[in-house]
């Protein structure tokens, strides 16, 4: 489905957001602006868009405590960044312990809600199944690229468990598909094959060559990947007018904060274990992930598209939604997820993400 199709228009809401600060798009990236673009506009004009474009990210809620003070420490995980690689990932194994009761899917009815939107809302329910189902596939991949490189176990640990997170995400998603999907609509609940942004690894390889391609698939699947799902599913959480979907939606969630931070810092153990010429051939392959982010997630906005408007995000029988995420959301939480957060985490490693970002107009998607 093409989401450009399927824009409403954003409701107005004047309460502020309880966690408004916790939010990672509360400044606008004006220099994600096409550079091209943004060059052209006149410089009186441009000093007026610095002044207005911090004012279009305002994210409220009319919700009062959308979420509890567990998730607002997990919000905070990207703070300790800098502590040692193997207390970090061995801690988020230990949280990725605990499990959620399942959520009561019997307890769905959604009879009561327009067929439209129950059709649209299975169909990216469904998409979104068919995402974690290939990230089951390449974090299995990953696992034994890893393994056969001997990496600390406790990288394999937290592995381990990311792949079942994703099995279990494959599972919610689908459960909430099948609830949204009006009969005629259970042709949608077919998973396709897993895809994988990468060729396969070559299990006789070098160990230095299997590094070399782990590091690609844990930039591409989990820095990138799993740091943008998280935002995405804050938004959807929040909005979502059925509370058994919330509840799916906060279980993936805490999960998925969890997968970015297990990325960033197996990422940083793998480039200490990179020569120059291999983590020069691991930043050539930003542009391009970045073009493929852009296409799939942005949906054809731009930020110059966002230029004078407001991401609103509600909660209310007015506005129903059934985790539901709005083309310009995706792509307004896509952009300020960039410049908040994946740009200064790229630049702590070493790369060039503004270069990068750039070049991603010569790349094919
Ligand atoms: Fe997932
Ligand atoms: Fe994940």
């Amino acid at each position: 489905m093409d989401l450009r199709n399927h824009h409403r228009p954003l409701p107005c809401e004047s309460t502020p957001m309880s966690l408004k600060e916790s939010r990672p798009w509360k400044s606008f990236p004006t220099h994600l602006l096409n550079p091209v673009l943004y060059e052209s506009i006149p410089t009186g004009l441009r000093r007026f868009l610095k002044l207005l474009l911090p004012k279009i990210q305002t994210l409220r809620t009319s919700r009062s405590k959308p979420l509890n003070s567990e998730e607002a420490v997990v919000f905070k995980v990207h703070d300790q960044c800098d502590a040692s690689l193997f207390k970090s990932i061995s801690s988020a194994h230990r949280k990725q312990i605990h499990r959620e009761p399942w959520p009561n899917f019997s307890e769905l009815d959604l009879s009561q809600y327009d067929n439209a939107l129950r059709v649209e809302a299975a169909h990216q329910w469904a998409t979104r199944a068919g995402a974690e189902h290939s990230s089951v596939f390449q974090f299995s991949q990953l696992s034994q690229a890893l393994s056969l490189a001997c990496v600390p176990i406790e990288i394999l640990g937290a592995l381990a468990r990311l792949i079942t997170d994703e099995v279990r995400h494959v599972q919610l998603c689908l459960n909430v598909a099948k609830a949204c999907a009006p009969p005629e609509w259970s042709h949608l609940l077919k998973l396709p094959a897993p895809y994988a942004p990468w060729a396969p690894f070559n299990s006789d390889a070098r160990r230095d060559e299997l590094l070399a391609w782990a590091s690609r698939a844990v930039l591409l699947a989990c820095c990138l990947g799993e740091s943008l799902s998280k935002p995405m599913l804050e938004v959807i959480a929040l909005q979502s007018t059925e509370p058994v979907i919330e509840a799916a939606t906060l279980q993936i969630l805490r999960d998925e904060e969890l997968h970015s931070l297990f990325g960033w810092e197996t990422l940083r153990y793998l480039m200490n274990e990179l020569s120059p010429e291999a983590i020069e051939v691991l930043h050539g392959a930003l542009p391009r992930a970045f073009a493929g982010l852009e296409q799939t997630t942005a949906h054809g906005i731009t930020v110059a598209d966002l230029v004078g408007k407001r991401l609103t995000v509600t909660r209310s029988k007015e506005t129903p939604n059934l985790g539901v995420l709005s083309a310009i959301q995706s792509a307004t939480v896509f952009y300020s997820t960039l410049d908040s957060m994946i740009f200064p985490e790229l630049k702590k490693l070493g790369f060039d993400p503004q270069r990068a970002w750039q070049q991603r107009f010569h790349q094919p998607a």
